[in-house]
């Protein structure tokens, strides 16, 4: 299935992230492996995304001389899509542990298919931040869109989704709704089925990781 313009959506490629993604899929991995595993694939996903970060130049002093290093030239914002999104705070704490983390959180009303915004807690401007918007599973990309929607009414201008799997529809859906919205993932799966699960995925993400099956 095409997923649309394939400019905004880079599939990483790095054998780890492989070799995660089928101990992810594996329908036999325990929740403690499939944690650890998550948390490796977000890493690697998370460091493809920052990649070329702008930073800005200052000297260090080391203990024999100085020298000159890098910062991150504006604090990145991290904002999981609830739930399963949370699974990827981890991973971006450990790298960034500076990293602010916003929350959104979003029902939708399964009449009207509108999203109903029950908690928002973010910077209140988001102009000068890069964002990653977090959600594991990029199914039909309803939830990503709308959380999308408001990080953009705060100002929101450098936006990155990492998703570990991303379906075609929900692609679809982001490059014709957020066109400049970049998706990072470590696979783009075959199609949606008929209870929005993406195939071949890996099931319920969230119940996986939280172990709430
Ligand atoms: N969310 C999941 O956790 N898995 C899917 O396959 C689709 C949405």
């Amino acid at each position: 299935m095409n997923a649309g313009p394939a400019a905004k959506v880079t599939v990483i490629k790095h054998a780890l992230a492989s070799h995660s993604l089928a101990i992810l899929r594996n329908v036999d991995t325990p929740t403690g492996i499939f944690r650890w595993h998550s948390d490796q694939i977000a890493g690697l996903l998370i460091a493809e995304a920052t990649r070329e970060l702008a930073t800005r130049e200052y000297e260090v002093t080391t203990p024999l001389t100085t020298a000159r290093g890098e910062r991150l030239a504006r604090p990145l914002v991290a904002i999981p899509v609830l739930r399963s999104g949370i699974a990827l705070i981890g991973a971006i704490q450990r790298m960034l542990p500076d990293t602010v983390v916003g929350f959104i959180g979003l029902e939708r009303d399964e009449e009207t298919a509108k999203a109903h915004l029950y908690y928002h807690k973010i910077p209140a401007d988001l102009s000068g931040h890069p964002v990653l918007v977090l959600d594991p599973m990029l199914a039909t990309g309803g939830s990503m869109s709308d959380t999308l929607s408001h990080v953009r009414a705060q100002g929101a201008k450098d936006i990155t989704a990492i998703c570990v799997v991303a379906a075609p529809e929900g692609i679809r859906r982001i490059n014709d709704e957020h066109p400049d919205v970049r998706i990072f993932t470590a696979a783009v799966d075959s199609h949606l089925d008929d209870n929005w699960y993406i195939v071949p995925g890996l099931g319920d993400y969230g119940d996986r990781y939280f172990n709430t099956l």
